[in-house]
């Protein structure tokens, strides 16, 4: 009988930043799918976190691993064994001192790790900043992995 490679059964994913606000309705979707998810958090016990433990199948498929996006070996553990990684967890913030230098190690870290562990795919989530600040663009054109935004626009301006 031919393996059905789209069934959700036996599958794993790592969601990153999971009590997030993207991440926890990943979560949300990927136990609903059957699917055992492995939530990365800094902190498990933290109550903010209490909402994924209370979500339908979390009981049975819910693993939460402690790991913040600069402790390479941490999320390598957390990914280790997954069919696929949704990377959300991003310091979130307008100061760019703080925001883009721990963003850019931290998804390295997971892309890395990631391909270290033999993961099949990585899905990454950025914002709409990061692509769509071009003055030179025509604003109605679609933006896609190739397009950046101007970086000298964005301080200028203060946009992000
Ligand atoms: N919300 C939107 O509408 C939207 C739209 C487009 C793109 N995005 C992008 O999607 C991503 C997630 O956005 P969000 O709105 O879901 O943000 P959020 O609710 O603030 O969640 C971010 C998560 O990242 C985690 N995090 C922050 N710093 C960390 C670190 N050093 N190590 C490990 N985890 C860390 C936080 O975990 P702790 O709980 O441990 O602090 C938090 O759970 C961001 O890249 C954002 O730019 C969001």
């Amino acid at each position: 009988m031919p393996v059905d490679e789209s069934s959700p059964a036996g599958k794993t994913v790592c969601v990153t930043g999971a009590g997030g606000y993207i991440a926890s309705w990943i979560v949300k979707s990927l136990l609903e799918r059957g699917y055992t998810v492995k939530g990365t958090v800094r902190n498990p016990d933290d109550p903010k976190n209490t909402h994924l433990r209370e979500l339908e199948g979390a009981k049975e498929r819910l693993i939460l691993c402690k790991a913040d996006l600069q402790d390479y070996e941490a999320l390598k553990a957390a990914i280790s064994g997954c069919d696929g990684v949704f990377h959300t967890a991003s310091p979130v913030t307008d100061d760019p001192e703080q925001m883009v230098e721990p963003a850019v190690n931290g998804a390295k870290f997971v892309i890395n790790a990631a391909a270290e562990t033999q993961v099949k795919r990585v899905v990454i989530t950025s914002s709409i900043g990061a692509v769509y600040m071009d003055p030179n663009r025509d604003p109605d054109a679609v933006v896609d992995e190739t397009c950046w935004s101007d970086l000298e626009f964005c301080k200028n301006t203060k946009v992000n």
